[in-house]
């Protein structure tokens, strides 16, 4: 780790990042001086025992969430010094999100679950829909552009998810889980589509898993204990023995 990292030209670093929820007596540290970097383009896969902090973690990543010290900068933006409002902006602009449970919004269709980010970034709303239909048939659910969530098996709902989060080709692409709910087949063929589209535009990626098979499909893996890193937090000195 560099002294400075903020200042190394990585593409996310995370400098000393402590996270606290609660406060007085049950205030609980969940994020502890938390430092690694990700190059961009790499594929990152966050390991680590439940309530170990992973979802903490790309909650602050993504700027939902503060944090209570250190420094976290994504292609040299300072996220940590912006406003919320400027986290906002930033985050629909430049970051995709899958979260553990879909998260799509029941009362939109698949179609304009898809069109969303691009609505929110103010796109022309014809391109909006023609870009949601073409990612739609990307992910093989063309033919169930207005079925609501509660009409979709969960293996479509997640591809929603992953089309969603992909649509506004953001730089960085947050994944919690994103196949922990899908038996091992409809998973596999999840994180082929996903690190296809990934690779395309040259995403950088921090995905959590508990699934080795998905943790070998990344290019490195950072572990996670107790609310700190310990294995994985330097993209210089680690290569993957699995
Ligand atoms: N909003 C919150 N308020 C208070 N404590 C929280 C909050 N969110 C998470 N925590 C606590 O922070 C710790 C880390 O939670 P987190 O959700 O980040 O774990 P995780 O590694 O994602 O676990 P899992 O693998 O089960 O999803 C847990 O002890 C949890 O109870
Ligand atoms: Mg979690």
């Amino acid at each position: 780790m560099p002294s400075n990292p903020s200042k190394s030209g990585h593409f996310l670093v995370l400098n000393q990042v402590e996270k606290i929820y609660g406060s007085g007596e049950s205030a609980q540290q969940v994020l502890r001086s938390v430092s690694f970097c990700v190059d961009k383009g790499e594929r990152v896969a966050l390991l680590g025992q439940s309530g170990s902090g992973k979802s903490t973690l790309l909650n602050v990543v993504s700027g939902i969430d503060t944090i209570a010290s250190g420094e976290i900068t994504i292609d040299g933006v300072r996220l940590h010094a912006l406003s919320e409002n400027e986290r906002t902006l930033f985050r629909r602009r430049h970051i995709g999100f899958i979260y553990q449970s879909f998260n799509l919004i029941q009362t939109l269709t698949a179609l304009e679950n898809v069109t969303l980010p691009l609505q929110l970034n103010r796109l022309n709303p014809q391109l909006a829909e023609t870009s949601a239909r073409q990612m739609l048939q990307r992910v093989g659910l063309s033919d169930r552009a207005n079925a609501f969530p509660d009409q979709l098996s969960g293996g479509e709902q997640q591809r929603i998810a992953i089309a969603r989060a992909m649509i506004h080709k953001p730089a960085l692409v947050l994944a919690d889980e994103h196949t922990g709910n899908l038996d091992a087949e409809t998973g596999g063929q999840m994180m082929a589509l996903f690190n296809e589209i990934a690779h395309e535009t040259n995403q950088t990626v921090l995905m959590v898993t508990h699934s080795q098979a998905v943790a070998k499909t990344a290019d490195r893996i950072v572990q996670m204990v107790d609310g700190g890193v310990v294995e994985g937090g330097s993209s210089q000195s680690q290569s993957l023995a699995w």
